[in-house]
């Protein structure tokens, strides 16, 4: 069956989704992937969810999209990179929510097992794939579970076909922030050898310039007060991700740097993102299992409060 065919029956029929999955797509939808099944799967979505916390975040910055974009797009073309060069044959997302990246990489990659875990909306993502033209022939599973809970995951992903024992790569985008630092990156320090983790962090407010950093505090406080979220955000910089044991760091990408390989500008030629403070949000490519780290040798769990 031609894998990017129509679904023979069934009309495609919107699904309202929840809030942070909607906004994240209303700022950045299906036009940086390159899949029929992600232009098929964006037709069933209803964002309308979304839309009052995008009016609220665009009045704090009517530019923030930029940010999203170019993080979706690095994220992207990080994992299909890793996963082109063959060894790497699962991959783990974990708080997918509603992204379309692991529909690209399923449709991407024929026989990659791609495994998608969130705490809320799996069971509907389930069935909006299922219904896609492509699922027939790949093997995506929508997970519901708490990511925080690193050995009950792991049990989940066995039971849908995780392989420990073979490299996985594991993306960690839009959900760092929102996690401890220990659950964020904790449960993928000692995976199979050859395992990578792209691992999206915020930097701690008081590394961006400060004509900006009121951008990112009050677009998170906005999220905050909307979706009655109390806990502390987690921030890294770059050598703390770095010194994260058990991980060695093989790229780091800040906005001004993909701003630039992309050669993207505002339409009169003006970077948004001209040096490295004027960004928030890093991603970092990080090799796991190199350095095996014991249960006693995990570092304190810190939290930049501000
Ligand atoms: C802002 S959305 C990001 C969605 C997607 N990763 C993206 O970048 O487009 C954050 C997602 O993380 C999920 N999430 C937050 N905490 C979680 C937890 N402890 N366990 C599982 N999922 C969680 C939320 O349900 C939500 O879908």
């Amino acid at each position: 069956m031609d894998k990017n065919a129509a679904p023979e029956s069934g009309r495609l029929i919107s699904q309202p989704i929840s809030d942070t999955s909607a906004l994240v797509l209303l700022w950045c939808g299906e036009e940086i992937y390159l899949s029929d099944a992600v232009r098929q799967y964006a037709g069933m979505l209803d964002l309308t969810a979304g839309r009052e916390l995008l009016a609220r975040c665009h009045a704090v910055w009517e530019k923030y999209d930029r940010v999203i974009r170019y993080r979706k797009l690095c994220i992207a073309r990080e994992a299909k990179a890793i996963l082109q060069a063959g060894e790497i044959r699962q991959v783990v997302i974990p708080g997918a929510g509603y992204s379309m990246l692991g529909i690209e990489l399923a449709n991407q990659f024929p026989g990659l097992k791609v495994f998608e875990i969130d705490s809320s909306g799996m069971r509907k993502k389930r069935g909006m794939v299922a219904r896609l033209a492509f699922a027939a022939g790949s093997s995506l599973e929508c997970l519901e579970g708490d990511v925080e809970d690193h050995a009950g995951l792991r049990n989940i992903l066995s039971d849908a076909g995780w392989d420990a024992g073979a490299p996985t790569l594991t993306i960690v985008e839009g959900l760092s922030y929102y996690l401890s630092r220990e659950s964020a990156l904790g449960g993928w320090r000692n995976l199979a050898e050859g395992s990578r983790v792209i691992f999206e962090y915020l930097v701690p407010y008081s590394q961006v310039n400060p004509q900006r950093r009121d951008i990112p505090r009050l677009v998170f406080e906005e999220i905050m007060r909307y979706c009655s979220f109390t806990r502390e955000f987690s921030f890294w910089s770059e050598e703390e991700v770095r010194r994260e044991p058990g991980f060695a760091m093989e790229r780091c990408y800040t906005l001004e740097g993909i701003e630039e390989s992309l050669g993207e500008s505002l339409g009169s030629g003006q970077r948004i993102f001209p040096v490295r403070g004027d960004g928030w949000i890093e991603i970092a490519v990080l090799k796991s299992g190199e350095e095996r780290v014991d249960q006693d040798r995990r570092p304190d769990v810190h939290l930049f409060m501000h």
